[in-house]
């Protein structure tokens, strides 16, 4: 379609023009992967080498790729829509938001975006107008995107970088600390505390049982608010539709992203519980995005809450995580030198390498056709993340290509 004759040009003009750090990072670490075909839970490099996916983005592909369903959709929607004007209400807007509202407990506005990072800053902004604070709460390692706000809560790796980083505003306390946690709000000056129910990009450390439902407390206890960023760990990943509640915890304001908009059109969303959403009443026009809340992406998201929230793909979810949760402790029996540990909630699973990290498992995985990717902040631990609607045989597939190369790297550091 561009006129590219090999994969060769497409990498040299993608590091000559695009981004060559991370064109040249993927063909170092053995991942030489240019995306052609993508159908289902496969995708065929522009070489042909075929790999079944379960890094999804992150949970943008929960559905699969080019889930038919979404494309019916959108094709559909874009004959008679466009992404809208965003300054009007429209029964799209509507009608998601409303659906947004009526499965989240808690929640009593919807924002709209078109990136989870802001989204991110919505709620960021929404907590700091109803506290009239300025101080933010996150986890050492966290990340919740790379938008002005979103960045300066996460990694310094990535805010410092950019003049970012604002550690008077923007504090980290280590994950699982909950006397640090009480500690830091204890001044009564935090307005939210941010966090993920299972911090993605730095492995899927598990909270420990009555964590976040501690943490909960201790912001009721100090008027902080409490923003649940489930852009990862939403959209049915644990078995449920948001993993938060299963924590016991009803955020104040609970931030969705990449698998809303079914990998097809961009689309995020801010959840504002009734201490969050004061502004919306007093200044609708206080925050504004011309492509928050397209309607094109309001159609495919409508679809994917449809989706997912069947009693199908949910018993469909729940075959998938015991059959992954039986393979993965088989796996971890026969080789726990190799596979030392196993985060897993639902299909929200990280694999701990230990000492052979992750890297070369993801690369021999690669081979061996499966595309899961290291995680960026703990690069000991595999990021795998099994899709929604994944058969018994491609999971089958799956798990039996991980033990093969999982076994090949084990057997080259005997
Ligand atoms: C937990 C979490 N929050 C927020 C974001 C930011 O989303 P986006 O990349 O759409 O801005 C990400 C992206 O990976 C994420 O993993």
């Amino acid at each position: 379609m561009y006129g590219y004759a090999s994969k060769a040009e497409v990498l040299a003009d993608a590091r000559r023009y695009w981004n060559p750090d991370k064109t040249t990072f993927w063909q170092d670490e053995g991942v030489p992967l240019v995306v052609g075909d993508r159908s289902g839970y496969r995708l065929t490099d522009v070489d042909g080498h075929e790999v079944i996916d379960v890094h999804l983005n992150g949970g943008t592909y929960n559905l699969g790729h080019r889930n038919p369903e979404l494309v019916a959709t959108l094709t559909h929607a874009v004959r008679h829509l466009d992404i809208g004007n965003h300054h009007f209400p429209t029964p799209g807007r509507a009608a998601l938001a409303r659906r947004l509202v009526e499965a989240t407990p808690g929640a009593d506005k919807v924002v709209f975006g078109s990136s989870g990072g802001e989204a991110v800053d919505v709620a960021l902004k929404s907590a700091r107008y109803a506290t009239g604070r300025r101080k933010i709460v996150s986890v050492v390692k966290a990340y919740h995107g790379h938008t002005g706000l979103a960045v300066a809560t996460g990694d310094s790796r990535f805010s410092q970088l950019f003049r970012s980083d604002n550690p008077a505003e923007f504090v980290q306390v280590p994950f699982n600390d909950l006397d640090a946690m009480t500690a830091t709000l204890s001044g009564q000056d935090t307005a939210a505390v941010i966090m993920e129910t299972i911090p993605a990009t730095y492995g899927f450390p598990m909270p420990e049982p009555g964590y976040l439902a501690a943490v909960k407390q201790a912001c009721e206890d100090t008027g902080t608010l409490y923003i649940a960023d489930e852009v990862q760990t939403g959209l049915g990943r644990t078995g449920e539709l948001w993993g938060v509640y299963g924590e016991g915890v009803t955020p104040d304001v609970l931030v969705t992203g990449k698998g809303l908009g079914g990998g097809l059109y961009p689309v995020s969303a801010a959840l504002l519980g009734p201490a969050v959403s004061g502004w919306l009443e007093r200044d609708g026009f206080a925050h504004m995005a011309t492509f928050g809340g397209a309607e094109l992406g309001c159609a495919v998201a409508a679809k994917v809450l449809e989706i997912t929230q069947r009693p199908e793909t949910r018993a469909n979810v729940h075959r998938r995580i015991d059959q992954v949760t039986e393979g993965l402790a088989d796996l971890r029996a026969e080789l726990p030198h190799a596979l030392t540990g196993i985060r897993q909630k639902g299909l929200v699973i990280g694999l701990e390498f230990g000492a052979i990290g992750a890297k070369q498992v993801m690369t021999e995985l690669y081979r061996q056709g499966v595309w899961a990717i290291f995680s960026t902040l703990d690069p000991a631990v595999l990021q795998f993340k099994p899709g929604l609607l994944l058969t018994e045989q491609e999971t089958a597939e799956i798990l039996t290509r991980l033990r093969d190369a999982v076994r090949k790297v084990a057997g080259s550091h005997v």
